[in-house]
């Protein structure tokens, strides 16, 4: 009901009464001033004038549910959408819900994480408002060897969202951090829970530095935001919707696969191919350049010796960057 009138408000763009809110969601009157003023506590500026109506003057400044589904173009992602204050980690969050029957496509956004995780068992630290962690929860037909895809894709689509958006030049570091510059933006962690040889979900979680402009000593290097590397704080509500609509394109629009046009546009926009980089294969480091990612979304690496290793997964580093 929220989000009808959102939207009702927003396509006005102008004044509109009540009466026609009224009307054309099929609800009293007071159930519509009941859903204004539940907006405006949530931080809605709306604007009411006798015999007028009301008008949508601006949007909350923080990750709002209602605001995100204003922007959104999508038909799967996004439309079963959930915002939080606050929790431990969104990816595991919803991976509950998931085990619950949640549908594919749900979304779940926190403005702050108390625990959040990273990859290989690190930690993933969200201050409030400052850094968003978003879940996906997909539900696609395929083996467990098929989801590969899955993580490459999303961080095609991150880069994609980041460089339309915020009109920067972010590029990939292999397998799944998004940098700008030697610097990183975004980091993302898929999960995934399978019976067999089925996959029954995956829950990818992507945590974007927005609006840091310290991080702690152990990263600061190696770290960014959007705040700094823009000078601009964003429109929260309108970057997710943008990031949203482009998950559904690589994802969905893409069938899970890294084929033709997407690992072609992927290897355009990975900083890690063309350059040196150290990988670990049991105890042993190896160093070797980087020539393309397959379509699988793994790291091809020239040796010494002119042969071909293939690095699927594990830390990576890429000299000049980290
Ligand atoms: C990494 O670079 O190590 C991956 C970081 C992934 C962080 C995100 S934030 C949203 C989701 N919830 C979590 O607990 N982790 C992921």
């Amino acid at each position: 009901m929220q989000g009808k009138i959102v939207k009702l408000l927003y396509n006005a763009q102008d004044y509109i009464s009540g009466q026609q809110m009224s009307e054309s969601l099929g609800v009293s009157r007071q159930a519509v001033n009941k859903a204004v003023k539940s907006l405006k506590d949530k931080g809605f500026k709306i604007k009411s004038v006798t015999r007028k109506g009301y008008k949508l003057e601006k949007f909350p400044k923080y990750l709002c549910e209602e605001a995100i589904k204003c922007y959104l173009n999508t038909k799967l992602i996004g439309r079963n959408l959930k915002v939080l204050d606050t929790v431990d980690s969104t990816n595991d969050y919803l991976k509950k819900l998931a085990d619950d029957g949640a549908e594919a496509g749900t979304v779940v956004l926190a403005r702050e994480q108390s625990s959040g995780k990273g990859r290989l068992g690190r930690e993933w630290i969200s201050p409030k408002d400052n850094s968003i962690a978003l879940s996906l929860l997909l539900r696609p037909e395929l083996t467990p060897n098929e989801i590969s895809s899955i993580t490459p894709l999303s961080g095609l689509a991150m880069c994609r969202a980041i460089n339309d958006f915020c009109m920067l030049d972010s590029r990939i570091k292999w397998p799944n951090d998004i940098i700008v510059g030697k610097k990183k933006l975004v980091g993302i962690l898929t999960e995934m829970a399978a019976e067999f040889d089925m996959v029954d979900y995956t829950v990818t979680g992507i945590g974007i530095n927005v609006g840091q402009t310290v991080f702690p000593e152990e990263i600061s290097h190696k770290a960014t935001s959007i705040l700094l590397e823009t000078g601009r704080h964003i429109d929260q509500n309108k970057f997710i919707a943008t990031v949203l609509n482009y998950l559904e394109q690589e994802l969905i629009i893409n069938h899970y696969s890294l084929g033709g046009q997407a690992v072609a546009d992927y290897q355009k926009l990975c900083a890690t191919i063309g350059r040196q980089v150290t990988f670990t294969r049991g105890k042993r480091n190896i160093s070797g350049m980087a020539v393309s990612v397959n379509n699988s979304g793994e790291l091809d690496v020239m040796l010494s010796n002119g042969t071909i290793s293939t690095v699927n997964s594990g830390e990576v580093t890429v000299q000049g960057i980290y």
